[in-house]
């Protein structure tokens, strides 16, 4: 019998690749299996927090990286936010997203490499859950800044397990004149009350800006 895809398998990969053959299979059933069953809270957590910082500010063009099957998109919409755009690796998490109808853009793109995206196009990246074992690490942060207009806001979740060794904590020291106003607030990313191996799993909600110069 197959083994049904879930967070450990997912903790585990080790390329770009794994990462698409992996979320092909867990497409159809993360919403329902994952997340609604562990009480994954993180897709929630990210998108209140980027509401109430970016507040009343005009919101332009927004993007959410890794999105998934889009759960920070259906959240934002029940904030009354316009649709944003999408980018994912795989292509089946990016059809589920786009059948809740709170995306504009489907964007396939590795975040690991080039995005097939211009320069300076968009004033918020907003991210989930992506920044974690196995999946995305610091080397992406630079391509996210190309894409982002000057003084563009990031809204990131990332792993604590992970900050340091994927390269977060050296990448925002060595992003120091390309970004300000960095603030890291810590996020639980499963509901109080939930059990499993991962119920404690946290990390922090990196808020930061694209320098203008
Ligand atoms: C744990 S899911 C999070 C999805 C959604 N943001 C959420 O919180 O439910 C991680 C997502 O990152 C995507 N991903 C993994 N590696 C990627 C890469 N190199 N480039 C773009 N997306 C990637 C996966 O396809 C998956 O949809």
């Amino acid at each position: 019998m197959t083994k049904k895809p879930e967070l450990d398998t997912a903790y585990s990969l080790k390329s770009p690749e794994d990462n698409k053959r992996l979320y092909a299979k867990w497409a159809q059933t993360y919403d329902h299996e994952f997340a609604d069953h562990m009480g994954y809270a993180l897709p929630a957590r990210v998108a209140d927090t980027f509401v109430s910082v970016v507040g009343s500010e005009k919101i332009g063009r927004v993007l959410d990286v890794g999105a998934g099957t889009g759960l920070v998109g259906q959240r934002l919409a029940a904030h009354g936010l316009a649709k944003i755009d999408a980018l994912d690796i795989s292509v089946e998490m990016l059809a589920v997203a786009a059948s809740k109808g709170c995306y504009n853009a489907m964007i396939e793109g590795d975040l690991m490499g080039c995005l097939p995206i211009a320069a300076d196009t968009y004033d918020f990246i907003i991210s989930a859950g992506t920044f974690t074992h196995g999946h995305v690490d610091a080397a992406a942060l630079d391509e996210l800044l190309r894409i982002t207009k000057p003084g563009g806001r990031f809204c990131l979740s990332i792993n604590s397990a992970y900050f340091i060794p994927a390269g977060f904590e050296a990448a925002f020291e060595r992003l120091a004149g390309r970004i300000h106003d960095l603030e890291l607030r810590p996020v639980q990313f499963y509901l109080e009350g939930a059990t499993g191996p991962h119920a404690k799993d946290n990390g922090v909600i990196a808020l930061f800006r694209k320098s203008v110069t």
